[in-house]
């Protein structure tokens, strides 16, 4: 495991809130400013111990930065962990008093929902701060971002249908979808409606039982592993992270991988596994934005509209990462994030010019 200050060297802002009354224990990391507020999710989760939970929310808030910059958003990066059970220990008052530690930071962190918090919590959350979105439409929020997450994802894999055969469709091609949750099934429709076929799996029966009424034509696995040596041309993680391990890129049948889920290179040097097996990889963070659009969009009053032309940008954001990548010979992961960092730069240091 990295230790704490390689990975946390280069962050501006590490907040760690304590409220013995509620229980929270919870830390707010914030990578960058330098584009604008930092947004970013909170996640609630019962980690091992304050270590665990402080590498994640470092690790997040930093893919977060990328995320917004390789968007075009005018966003920093910011990440919360809340450290517990969500079943067990999620409670207004906990959620109130991490609301609060959010209000403190006076705009510098904005939140919005991740794995473990829903629209609800955050309507919990807005009671104390201002600085929250992921709210639900009757409060004035942006609801579920899964739609508009796979609604680019799907864009991005346009784009690489676009870059490797000339045609920014999927009609005719087989893609394998791993994880049917709010991301997958959407993405699912969307395939089967440009004219895909989709193979799709999930570990979960209720989900797999979902899509299958949802759309009978896509066939469905129970064996996500399967899907990694199918006879696909897309293989889509949309489930957790890690799912690119060394062993999966030297396995895998497709020849693209594009999907919705955070975090999908297990290690370091995967990408470049993936690249020397002739596998084209849209970056995750490029390509899994749209809720992320859609919460930065939140913040000035939700249009979806607007939001979801935000979407549409990540087919342009995903060829230039590739064609950057072709053009400074390094794999698609090193382009995106050489990009997103030139973009923090050159835009931060615009506040050398005093506006009075
Ligand atoms: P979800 O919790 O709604 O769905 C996840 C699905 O994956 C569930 O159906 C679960 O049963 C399934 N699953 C779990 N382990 C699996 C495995 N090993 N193989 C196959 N399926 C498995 O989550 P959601 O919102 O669909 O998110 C999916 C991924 O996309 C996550 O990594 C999330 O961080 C990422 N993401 C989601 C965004 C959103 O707006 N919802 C935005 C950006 C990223």
């Amino acid at each position: 495991m990295p230790s704490v200050f390689t990975v946390g060297a280069q962050h501006e802002q590490v907040v760690f809130c304590v409220d013995a009354a509620s229980g929270l224990r919870a830390i707010i990391a914030i990578y960058s400013t330098a584009l604008g507020p930092a947004l970013g999710g909170t996640r609630f989760h019962p980690y091992v111990d304050e270590d665990a939970a402080l590498l994640d929310a470092l690790a997040l808030s930093r893919a977060m930065a990328y995320k917004a910059a390789c968007a075009g958003l005018d966003f920093g990066g910011g990440k919360a962990v809340i450290i517990g059970d969500p079943s067990r220990d999620k409670s207004e008052l906990l959620l109130r008093a991490y609301g609060r530690f959010v209000a403190s930071l006076g705009g510098r962190y904005i939140t919005a929902c991740d794995v473990g918090t829903y629209v609800e919590d955050m309507d919990v959350v807005a009671r104390e701060s201002r600085w929250v979105t992921g709210r639900s439409p009757a409060q004035g929020g942006s609801g579920d971002s899964g739609v508009l997450t796979a609604y680019g994802v799907f864009e991005g894999m346009r784009a690489c249908a676009e870059y490797l055969w000339g045609t920014p469709s999927l009609v005719g091609r087989r893609v394998a979808v791993a994880g049917l949750g709010k991301v997958g099934r959407r993405l699912v429709g969307r395939l089967l409606a440009d004219g895909a076929a989709v193979v799709a799996a999930d570990v979960d029966q209720a989900a797999l039982d979902r899509v299958h009424a949802q759309y009978p034509d896509a066939e469905l696995r129970t064996d996500p592993d399967a899907l990694i040596t199918a006879d696909v041309d897309v293989y889509s993680p949309c489930a957790l992270g890690g799912a690119l391990t060394a062993e999966v890129a030297s396995a895998l049948y497709a020849r693209v991988v594009c999907g919705g889920a955070n975090n999908q290179l297990a290690d370091a040097g995967v990408d470049e596994r993936l690249a020397a097996a002739g596998v084209l990889y849209a970056p995750d963070f490029v390509v899994n934005a749209g809720g992320l659009i859609q919460v930065a969009d939140e913040v000035e009053g939700y249009s979806h509209e607007r939001a979801q032309a935000g979407v549409s940008r990540i087919f342009a954001s995903t060829l230039d990462v590739l064609g950057h990548a072709e053009q400074a010979g390094v794999t698609s992961t090193v382009a995106a994030t050489q990009l997103a960092e030139r973009r923090m730069t050159g835009i931060g240091q615009l506040r050398r010019i005093l506006i009075p």
